[in-house]
């Protein structure tokens, strides 16, 4: 895809070709190719229409229906910020009362979307300029061109004494192989430059991988982990004015509860640098979000369900109640055994369980491998934990406590 790839998909002929393309997407692509050249679509306009088609398929589980009117790139999708996260991080802003943002470095621009969305004012730079053509359009499509302008330039250039708050999330995929970059100073724009801008402006928010070394978190700044439906997104570092605590896991839903309107949201926060209790396995066990578990907040999670760590190195929670909470799942723990693959394969047959999940925290067993071992046979069902107990390799067989 290029810009005059994209100006052509813009016109009357190039819309008409992204819906016959939007009604193929998904099936056989060949079969898809030849009936948009039987009706008519020239061969390069068609391709570029059914690279969209799909890109816009895909994109629904980031953006919902919005996606449908939108432009991608396939780095750009990958690296763009789901709606649900975009929305709550530009919420929170116009919490703060921030008016005016500079989205440096915007990609897309879901982040820009959403801040316009929330009624701030956004000037988003983006270098390339492909993508800073697509944030354009997507920006036209979102009817909120008076609020976000988009410019094609560096980043690094902006004045940013112009705006009340800096958000950037800095490309870490390499723009030539697309592969995710881990070492923080590759980023793009460079981690030096993102870093300084907390220390230029009073607000800056900076999106972060969520394997963040802690150690790289500037001191007095607020870091926030947000998982979406189970998984861990992403995090981001509020810094300056906006840090309102030392450490926050944010859980999320992707679409509200059946019958809710809304979809709540979740936060737990604390200084992060607290251990939880060590004690002995208990009647249920508690799984951490991941989010709080990245967050360093197993401790805040254990005062609340008045729980204790098996091993202070590994963040399974175990307490004498059972609690349903945001945060973790709980399991009934029916037998505690040291790791033994004969003991743990009688047991099994005993009981007749023929299906078993497998979570593991701190063990070096492989869950398939384990699986074939183990020779299930029988209808009753069990969740197993790998796990180290007081440092001993251990497995908890349990049952999933609901509701
Ligand atoms: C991770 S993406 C941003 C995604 C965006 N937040 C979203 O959710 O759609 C980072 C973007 O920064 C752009 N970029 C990298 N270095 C830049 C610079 N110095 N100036 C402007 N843009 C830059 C890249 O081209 C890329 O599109």
């Amino acid at each position: 895809m290029d810009l005059d790839q994209l100006a052509a998909l813009r016109t009357p002929d190039g819309r008409a070709a992204l819906d016959a393309a939007t009604r193929v997407a998904g099936g056989d692509p060949l079969a898809a190719a030849s009936a948009l050249r039987a009706a008519g679509v020239p061969a390069g306009l068609a391709a570029a229409a059914l690279t969209q088609a799909e890109l816009r398929r895909r994109a629904t589980g980031k953006f919902g229906p919005s996606a449908a009117g939108m432009f991608f790139t396939r780095p750009g999708l990958e690296q763009a910020t789901r709606r649900v996260v975009a929305d709550r991080r530009a919420a929170r802003l116009r919490a703060a009362g921030v008016g005016t943002l500079a989205d440096l470095g915007c990609g897309l621009g879901a982040d820009a979307l959403a801040a316009g969305r929330a009624g701030i004012r956004v000037y988003a730079i983006e270098a390339d300029p492909l993508t800073a053509a697509m944030a354009t359009a997507n920006v036209a499509a979102a009817g909120l061109a008076e609020l976000v302008t988009v410019e094609c330039g560096d980043a690094t250039a902006f004045d940013v004494s112009r705006v009340d708050a800096v958000f950037c999330d800095p490309a870490r995929r390499s723009s030539g192989t697309g592969r995710r970059i881990f070492d923080p100073s590759a980023y793009s724009p460079p981690w030096d430059f993102v870093v300084g801008l907390a220390e230029r402006t009073p607000r800056t928010v900076v999106k972060v991988a969520p394997g963040i070394d802690h150690a790289l978190i500037p001191a007095g700044a607020e870091a926030e982990w947000v998982g979406v439906d189970g998984d861990l997104v992403e995090a981001a570092l509020w810094c300056g004015r906006l840090a309102e605590v030392p450490r926050r896991a944010t859980l999320l839903r992707q679409e509200p509860p059946a019958g809710k309107p809304t979809a709540p949201v979740e936060q737990l926060t604390g200084g992060g640098d607290r251990e939880a209790t060590v004690g002995p396995v208990r009647r249920f066990l508690h799984d951490p979000d991941p989010a709080v578990v990245r967050a360093h907040l197993v401790a805040e999670l254990a005062d609340r369900l008045d729980a204790t760590l098996g091993d202070p190195d590994i963040a399974y929670l175990y307490a004498d109640t059972p609690a349903t909470s945001p945060f973790t799942r709980c399991l009934e723990v029916t037998d505690v055994l040291p790791f033994s693959l004969k003991r743990l394969r009688a047991l099994l047959r005993d009981r007749g369980v023929g299906r078993v999940e497998i979570l593991k925290r701190g063990s070096a067993l492989t869950p398939e491998q384990l699986r074939r071992d183990l020779r299930l046979a029988g209808d009753a069902a069990a969740s197993l934990v790998l796990t180290r107990v007081a440092g001993a390799p251990t497995v908890l067989v349990c049952q999933p406590v609901t509701g």
